[in-house]
């Protein structure tokens, strides 16, 4: 069982990645494999809505996304972590989320079968069955908009998505600081969550 820990900030010290490391780091102690995949200096371009890869499986845009792509499918639980900008998830997030989802949907579907039809017979994502939260953390608001982004994304995605006491949320970053400790609530929500994810993984998996 591998959770892959996603750190979307593109700062080299990072809250969003600290209480990322956090969560992964008790999710091992609950004998999960983890792997982190840092976003901070990859390549990945915005979807171009080509639908090109409704037809061949594959994105037509080569960058950094087909490598990150393949962890994502290796993976049975993906965590999101990132910093919030404007109330919203970050740019490089939002653009691999947009082309993993879209290819994640039609690696197995036939966007063809359902034109006309009433919708096509489903055979699941890339995704399907994969747990996945998000963490969100910002200065002082927005989280909860951020948040909500990515439950959408994972709800629509075939996503078994988990929860804690409270939402996933850090607060941390006055005047770009890296503080993170400085929200200890946070890190019992993480805990938590972390606890959640390996219980549904033992079942999921049994
Ligand atoms: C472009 C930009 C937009 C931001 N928007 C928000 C916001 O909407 N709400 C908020 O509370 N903090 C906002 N922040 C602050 C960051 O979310 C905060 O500093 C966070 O801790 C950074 O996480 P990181 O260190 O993982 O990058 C913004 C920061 C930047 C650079």
């Amino acid at each position: 069982m591998r959770a892959l820990g996603i750190s979307a900030s593109p700062r080299e010290d990072s809250n969003s990645r600290a209480y990322l490391e956090f969560t992964l780091n008790e999710l091992s102690e609950r004998g999960i494999e983890t792997e982190m995949v840092n976003l901070r200096g990859l390549d990945i371009s915005e979807c171009r809505g080509c639908y090109s890869c409704a037809k061949t499986k594959e994105c037509a845009q080569k960058d950094d996304f087909q490598a990150v792509f393949a962890k994502m499918t290796a993976a049975d639980a993906i965590l999101f972590a990132y910093p919030v900008y404007h109330a919203s998830e970050p740019a490089k997030l939002k653009a691999l989320m947009d082309r993993a989802g879209f290819l994640g949907r039609w690696v197995n579907n036939d966007i063809s079968a359902g034109q006309g039809k009433g919708g096509y017979q489903w055979k699941g994502t890339a995704f399907s069955g994969k747990v996945g939260t998000p963490i969100a953390v910002a200065r002082r608001a927005g989280h909860a908009f951020a948040f909500a982004q990515t439950l959408l994304w994972l709800t629509v995605n075939d996503f078994i998505v988990t929860g804690s006491h409270y939402w996933n949320v850090g607060v941390a970053g006055t005047g770009g600081k890296v503080n993170p400790e400085d929200d200890q609530e946070a890190y019992g929500i993480l805990s938590h969550q972390a606890e959640n994810i390996a219980s549904v993984l033992k079942k999921l998996h049994a």
